[in-house]
């Protein structure tokens, strides 16, 4: 039997009726059309669907939508400035830590949130905070680059 729930997504409310089972991750990218939460392991392994959860970093393959009711959502969507792109995204872009791209959303929400706790973070901090989210392709040190950049940027 499907539930009412009301959360918060990028700014926006919405009230949808969800099954007990149905993942935050599967709400946001079937349900509500938000595909930038991406979905690789859905086990809770990889860290592409990190969204932003009340000001924390979540897997959100691993959190039900039932238990998002009331909470406030950031996705990668609702990341970019009125001005463009966010200056991490601009750091990625800039700092050739975007290959594939299917780890980059989950990235910069997780470098996002370290950003906001920790403004000016040493390398081993930023590499533990993305230690949840697997890349494939760069080597990771581009991506760490980047994270560093914004920050000096930021601060
Ligand atoms: S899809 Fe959620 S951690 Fe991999
Ligand atoms: S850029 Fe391809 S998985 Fe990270």
């Amino acid at each position: 039997m499907k539930r009412l729930i009301t959360l918060t997504i990028n700014g926006k409310e919405y009230e949808v009726a969800v099954p007990p089972n149905l993942t935050l991750l599967d709400l946001l990218r079937y349900e509500l059309g938000l595909t930038g939460t991406k979905k690789g392991c859905d086990v809770g392994d990889c860290g592409a669907c990190t969204v932003i959860m009340d000001g924390k970093p979540v897997n959100s393959c691993l959190v039900l939508a039932v238990q998002a009711d009331g909470r406030d959502i950031l996705t990668i969507e609702g990341v970019e400035t009125e001005e463009g792109l966010h200056p991490i995204q601009q750091a990625f872009v800039e700092k050739g830590a975007v290959q594939c791209g299917f780890c980059t959303p989950g990235m910069i929400l997780s470098a996002k949130s370290l950003l906001e706790r920790n403004p000016r973070p040493t390398e081993e901090e930023i590499r533990t905070a993305l230690s949840g989210n697997l890349c494939r392709c760069t080597g990771y040190q581009k991506i760490v680059e980047a994270v560093k950049d914004a920050s000096e940027k930021l601060s």
